[in-house]
């Protein structure tokens, strides 16, 4: 059986409903090829079942990219306004969290429900549990350029949109079929890695630290120049938190990563000032800022050379610049998203159509493109997905 189409998308998540939405709005005959039962997935699970669609500081700097100009263009095309007025189009309520991070106030069952809507509207049509077995190209002026074939369907047109998303939770149906695909079209792909991702300590240290499971503290993390503070969570196998999660996207194996417990204090003043100088009262001055069972445990395990005042200084640098080197990362099982992917030197930034495959198309995390922790992710599919929209 042979379905003629204008456009073939790859993947009904995020960036492929976008896309299909915007181009069926431009009267295009539109096919979204789901592999999963429905679409959506991702959206589904993210921000614990609320989905932080967006943030209200999406900046470039937020994104991590070989080419980190290279999502200029799509962000200033779509702007988080403008996914902020189809959320309110469809009277969705929502709210601030932190950090210009914007959720559901009821559930992310309804921001999938709006982009089915808005699918439905324009005459999108969305086949689930479609497996992909192969892609074929055709010459420059076929109109037929693009067959997909799926099981007995074969789908043709002129665009093909890629859009299948990460590698990022397998059990969920992430699949490496974009990758592959543009490895069959000779497109160069940026190494992949696990990114917002918690970190897994080696057995020594988890030894030291794992029993703190549970504990978490306001923390700033850094690695290389990259630093963030935010909330750091001990875990039975590492470190986790957002600040965790946020700083995995910049390790380096086998650096170490340096963790300051207390900015902005000083932890040793009091000693320092006179008052008495022994492990009881220092556990106690870590204990006003630090919850008790790290400040505890951490004195223990690094306790001052001396009661001087150069050694209180010394201890006072250290658990400003607490140097831990993670053994791995809890990998793609528990990874957020893929960084790495599709090399964007081979994508036109403003239709992030395929330099030497006119008529392809790559969006969303498939590209080397990957966000910060805090809705910038989604951003980045809404607005690659917009941009490929307006002219497939
Ligand atoms: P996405 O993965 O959404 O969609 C790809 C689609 O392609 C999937 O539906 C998949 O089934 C389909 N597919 C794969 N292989 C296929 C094949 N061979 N044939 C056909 N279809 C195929 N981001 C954010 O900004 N805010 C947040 O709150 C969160 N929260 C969050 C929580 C969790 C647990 C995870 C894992 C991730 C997040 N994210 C997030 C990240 C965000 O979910 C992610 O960046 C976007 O979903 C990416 O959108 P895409 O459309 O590119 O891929």
């Amino acid at each position: 059986m042979k379905q003629e189409l204008d456009v073939i998308i790859l993947g009904g998540g995020a960036a492929g409903l976008m896309c299909a939405i915007e181009a069926g709005k431009r009267g295009r005959r539109v096919a979204v090829l789901e592999r999963a039962g429905r679409i959506g997935k991702k959206i589904l699970i993210s921000g614990g079942g609320r989905c932080n669609f967006t943030n209200l500081y999406c900046r470039p700097e937020k994104f991590i990219s070989e080419n980190p100009h290279f999502v200029k263009s799509a962000l200033a095309a779509y702007t988080p306004q403008d996914f902020i007025a189809l959320v309110e189009k469809h009277g969705i309520p929502y709210h601030e969290k932190t950090l210009g991070q914007l959720f559901c106030d009821g559930s992310a069952v309804e921001i999938v429900g709006m982009l089915e809507t808005e699918c439905r509207q324009v005459g999108v049509r969305i086949l689930t549990s479609v497996a992909v077995d192969k892609v074929d190209r055709r010459d420059r002026d076929d109109a037929h350029r693009f067959k997909v074939s799926a099981g007995p369907t074969e789908f043709v047109a002129p665009s093909l949109v890629v859009a299948t998303g990460g590698l990022s939770i397998p059990k969920m149906g992430a699949t490496a079929l974009g990758y592959d695909l543009a490895r069959q079209f000779g497109l160069k792909v940026v190494a992949t890695r696990p990114a917002l991702v918690p970190l897994v300590l080696d057995a020594g240290a988890c030894e030291n630290y794992c029993q703190l499971t549970g504990v978490s503290a306001d923390v700033i993390v850094s690695a290389g120049r990259q630093s963030f503070r935010e909330k750091m969570l001990f875990t039975h196998r590492g470190l986790s938190g957002p600040a965790i999660l946020q700083i995995s996207s910049y390790w380096q194996p086998p650096h170490p990563i340096a963790i300051d417990l207390a900015p902005g204090y000083d932890l040793t003043a009091a000693l320092r000032d006179g008052s008495g100088r022994d492990l009881p009262a220092l556990k106690a001055a870590f204990r006003i800022v630090l919850p008790q069972r790290l400040a505890d445990r951490w004195l223990d395990l690094n306790p001052p050379q001396g009661w001087t005042n150069q050694a209180l200084a010394d201890l006072e640098r250290h658990a400003h610049s607490w140097e831990i080197a993670p053994e791995t990362t809890e990998g793609y099982a528990k990874a957020e998203v893929t960084a790495g992917g599709v090399d964007t030197a081979e994508l036109s930034s403003q239709t992030m159509e395929c330099r030497k495959v006119p008529g392809q198309y790559f969006i969303g995390e498939v590209v080397d493109v990957t966000g910060h922790l805090g809705g910038f992710n989604f951003q980045w599919a809404w607005a690659s997905g917009y941009c490929a929209g307006q002219v497939v």
